[in-house]
């Protein structure tokens, strides 16, 4: 069983071991009822962590019951995107990811108009060393920045301070809040993205939010995991080796809100609630 990791202050620290948040929780898609664990796991929380699918066909299978599967640019013509390192997209801007070296938290599709609602990801084979997946809940940096970092919340939340992808990619900003006062997440921090002088101001604290909230799950073939792409961010630690995974994006078959409730808004909830 994987462990899950705290990286306790900076990207690059080495992580922390801590009481496992999801390593004692995995789905296992073989069991019945799998589907109905993933649904209620990704509405409730934003990422279920899977084990059991042992092969592409498998990972394709389970996709298309919880998604519309979307094809897209790197992916085959089912949907199914295989990640591995390439050794030709080493040096090209929004290809590291099949590359070897590690990715920073990100927002998947983040320069497209409508990023996937749900991305999911599966070990397929495991890197020699390093390539653990390390994921990063949006609404535990949310709730951090308000209460610690107002003002940079405040910015991150301007519309349109921030541009992600290449010449066709969008105008948004880090942090959407919809008029019901629900918050959505849409990040990069590579090369292509560019952000507004109200926000450049506050990168390094919310680089020192994502930290604090980063979480290591190295994860064996056949595990894997599903995100809502508007709460949770996801990287990759460098590795070496011939690491495989399979990945689809696609929109839920199921009803999702349009995005999170803030954390603080949540725990204000029950003292609204007379007796
Ligand atoms: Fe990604």
């Amino acid at each position: 069983m994987s462990a899950v990791v705290r990286r306790s202050s900076a990207m690059r620290h080495i992580p922390q071991q801590t009481d496992g948040l999801f390593s004692g929780h995995r789905i296992d898609t073989s069991r019945p009822g799998a589907i109905d664990r993933i649904t209620d796991g990704v509405r409730k929380r934003g990422l279920v962590t899977l084990t059991g699918i042992d092969s592409r066909t498998d990972a394709l299978a389970l996709a298309a019951q919880i998604m519309t599967v979307i094809p897209h640019r790197d992916s085959d013509s089912d949907g199914i995107t295989t990640i591995r390192d390439t050794r030709r997209h080493t040096h090209r801007a929004g290809f590291a990811g099949f590359g070897n070296g590690p990715l920073e938290p990100h927002t998947e599709r983040s320069g497209s108009p409508s990023p996937p609602r749900l991305m999911m990801l599966v070990c397929g084979q495991a890197a020699h060393a390093g390539g653990d997946s390390v994921l990063v809940d949006g609404r535990a940096v949310h709730a951090d920045l308000v209460t610690g970092a107002r003002a940079a919340a405040s910015a991150l939340a301007q519309p349109r301070s921030a541009y992600f992808g290449a010449g066709d990619g969008h105008p948004s900003q880090v942090f959407t809040i919809y008029d019901d006062d629900q918050v959505a997440v849409r990040l990069r921090l590579d090369g292509l993205a560019r952000f507004s002088p109200i926000v450049q101001p506050y990168l390094p604290t919310l680089r020192a939010a994502i930290a604090r909230h980063q979480l290591l799950m190295p994860m064996a073939p056949g595990q894997g995991y599903v995100l809502d792409n508007r709460r949770w961010l996801h990287a990759r630690t460098a590795f070496t080796g011939s690491r495989v995974c399979w990945r689809a994006l696609g929109e839920p078959r199921f009803a999702m809100s349009h995005g999170f409730i803030p954390q603080l808004a949540a725990q204000a909830a029950p003292a609204l609630v007379g007796p």
